[in-house]
């Protein structure tokens, strides 16, 4: 990395399988983004052990998000992918930060409160979840973090972790900005509500042909008879061939003149959504778990060496760098 331009740093919760709602929402904007700027990528491994308990899955998802980001576009040799929990520096600093927030200040965070307004019991990783995601972020200079609408507060407390230790030891940290990525709204499931893993209604983004033709085909329709017009506005496959299907107004048109029924309409979406996550798919066929460790491990030793230089600099502003 030149460390000459703006500095892109994104997070990502290993989570598990990926949806056509994540692709659209979230992977392709920020692999569009990394097209353009240079910028570190990190698996949020020990976030997500906040709420993972499972040795097996955690591993399994780890490998998995980066397969499916490389698939999806990124570029390895131009991104620095790497994982939270090789790179020490990540807890240390934020244990630094933990110092120097409240209590209270943590409490108004949404991560938090949502869970405890949900009668949960939330851990003491959960508690103190935005200054570990500060520390990832201030660590290496970032001037952007492209993330979900959700994560807008999460970079506000990353803003005041930096102003807190500036005001406190002396200029330090840099104080990013974030970039909520473009959001073309909600993509509905298969049942009309939003795509969403726990609500059991989504089309896997890597799965075979035929999972991807069982959940087009289980979208819900109204009982309209075949032959009739329909209406695209209302139909949950019409706005899912607005992100897969070349040809609207053909479509739109033969929807309203009632030219194609909604079993036509969700075959058409099927062949149309896997043809467009062929490629991906083929590029993620094509990556063994080794290639996804080795690139891990070239992104770890990138990311150590500028992890390295600010702890340094930050232990000897606190008072703890005798030597
Ligand atoms: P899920 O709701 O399935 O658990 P996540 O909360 O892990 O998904 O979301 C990961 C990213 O994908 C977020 O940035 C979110 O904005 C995006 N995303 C998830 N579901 C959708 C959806 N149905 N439509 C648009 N974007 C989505
Ligand atoms: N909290 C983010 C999420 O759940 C993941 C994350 C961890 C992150 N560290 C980050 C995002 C640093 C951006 C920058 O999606």
């Amino acid at each position: 990395m030149s460390g000459q331009n703006m500095r892109l740093f994104t997070g990502l919760q290993p989570s598990g399988q990926l949806h056509i709602g994540n692709y659209l929402g979230a992977l392709k904007p920020t692999v569009e983004l990394f097209g353009e700027m240079e910028g570190l990528i990190m698996i949020a491994d020990y976030h997500a052990l906040t709420s993972v308990k499972n040795p097996k899955i955690l591993q399994d998802n780890i490998v998995d998000v980066v397969a499916d980001y490389i698939a999806a576009g990124i570029n390895p040799t131009k991104a620095v992918i790497f994982k939270q929990s090789d790179v020490l520096e990540h807890t240390e600093l934020a244990w630094i930060f933990n110092c120097l927030v409240t209590v209270p200040f943590l409490m108004q965070a949404h991560a938090y409160k949502d869970k405890v307004a949900k009668g949960l019991e939330a851990n003491a990783g959960l508690f103190t979840y935005p200054m570990l995601m500060a520390a990832d972020i201030l660590l290496y200079d970032t001037d952007v973090v492209p993330v979900g609408e959700d994560q807008r507060q999460h970079v506000e407390y990353a803003r005041e972790a930096a102003s807190k230790f500036n005001t406190a030891f002396g200029a330090t940290f840099k104080e990013p900005k974030e970039r909520i990525i473009a959001s073309l709204g909600v993509i509905p499931g298969t049942d009309g509500k939003k795509m969403r893993k726990s609500y059991g209604n989504t089309i896997p983004l890597f799965g075979t042909d035929a999972e991807i033709r069982t959940a087009v085909m289980s979208i819900v329709t109204d009982s309209t008879p075949a032959g009739s017009p329909l209406n695209p506005e209302t139909d949950v496959a019409f706005q899912l061939h607005r992100h897969f299907t070349p040809e609207i107004p053909t479509l739109q048109k033969r929807y309203v003149e009632g030219t194609i029924s909604y079993k036509e309409s969700k075959e058409l979406l099927a062949e149309n959504i896997i043809k467009t996550i062929a490629p991906m798919r083929e590029r993620r066929a094509a990556l063994s778990r080794e290639s996804v460790i080795k690139i891990l491990q070239d992104g770890r030793d990138v990311a150590r060496e500028l992890a390295a230089k600010k702890m340094k600099e930050v232990r000897e502003k606190i008072g703890v760098g005798l030597y």
